[in-house]
């Protein structure tokens, strides 16, 4: 079961100056070892603190370098959604520290938590959460709207990204008008439209056929070869076999943690079994 975590639209606020995430993040007169881009010590989560208890999370300690690939497997209900949810500050630990590139989300407030979803997190769903009756440039406009951009620098971005995903043709297409799988290239143009240096995706492949979900790792190995750090959930070995590190949840604790390439090799090529027409004809057609 998955707890609902829908997509939230930003806020519309003004951007602020000098976010603490940036401010803190920022290269002090450049070199420097870059943090890692999380750190779990002690992580629990604890839903229903009535009388039914479940302990979704038990003492999960964790830390994953900035530019790596990770997948998170694990039975139904094992935590990898409570996790995703706390990696992408959707939801607060019930005890433990959770720090997003160096910094504590204990020294956040809640301005500064909408920053860090806003501009370093990109979210991936199983199930889309496009908005319907809107086009695909107006869904991948949306998490723009916070940053003060004007009509045209928003909508500019937003073609960019869409082309990145190869769906520029589609722009003025409803979610209602597209396959799934070009609904999730849709979706990760949203995601990355804010250029986060983070992707959070809870079963992106879940709903999308062979090969379509092949577009869909292409897409997350080019992300993740331009540095940004990707953590992808998936009950699908092929799909955790292009990470380069795999753990493996239990119960709400970590069972198995192993790294397949390093951290800023290359992401394995998909493996192109499932279908004969190969993935990227179509994803840039
Ligand atoms: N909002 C909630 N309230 C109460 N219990 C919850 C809530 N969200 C999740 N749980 C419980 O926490 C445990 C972990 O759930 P979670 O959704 O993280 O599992 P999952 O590994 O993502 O499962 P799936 O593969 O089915 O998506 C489960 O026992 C689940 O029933
Ligand atoms: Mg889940």
């Amino acid at each position: 079961m998955s707890p609902s975590t829908p997509h939230r639209p930003p806020r519309p606020r003004p951007a602020r100056e000098h976010p603490l995430v940036e401010r803190v993040v920022a290269p002090r007169g450049g070199g420097g070892r870059r943090p890692p881009a999380i750190v779990l010590r002690d992580v629990s989560k604890t839903y229903g603190l009535g009388e039914i208890e479940v302990r979704a999370l038990r003492d999960v300690t964790l830390r994953i370098a900035s530019g790596d690939f990770v997948a998170i497997m694990g039975s139904s209900g094992s935590g990898k959604t409570t996790l995703m949810n706390i990696l992408g500050c959707l939801d607060l630990p019930t005890s433990g520290r959770y720090l997003v590139d160096g910094i504590d989300i204990r020294d956040m407030d809640e301005d500064d938590l909408a920053d860090l979803r806003n501009r370093k997190i990109g979210f991936v769903f199983q199930s889309f959460n496009l908005v319907a009756r809107t086009s695909a440039l107006a869904n991948v406009e949306l998490p723009l709207a916070y940053a003060g951009l004007s009509r045209h620098t928003r909508r500019a971005r937003a073609q960019r990204a869409l082309a990145a995903v190869g769906m520029a043709k589609r722009w003025h297409h409803q979610p209602s008008e597209l396959s799934g799988g070009q609904q999730q290239r849709v979706a990760v143009a949203r995601a990355v439209v804010t250029n986060p240096t983070m992707i959070l995706a809870d079963e992106p492949t879940g709903n999308l056929d062979s090969r379509s979900t092949e577009e869909v790792l292409r897409i997350f190995a080019g992300l993740n070869r331009e540095g940004r750090t990707v953590v992808l959930i998936t009950h699908e070995p092929d799909v955790a076999a292009q990470a380069k590190r795999v753990i493996t949840l239990g119960d709400g604790r970590v069972l198995d943690d192993r790294r397949t390439a390093a951290v800023h090799d290359r992401p394995p090529a998909p493996r192109s079994q499932k279908s004969a027409h190969g993935a990227l004809g179509e994803a840039h057609r």
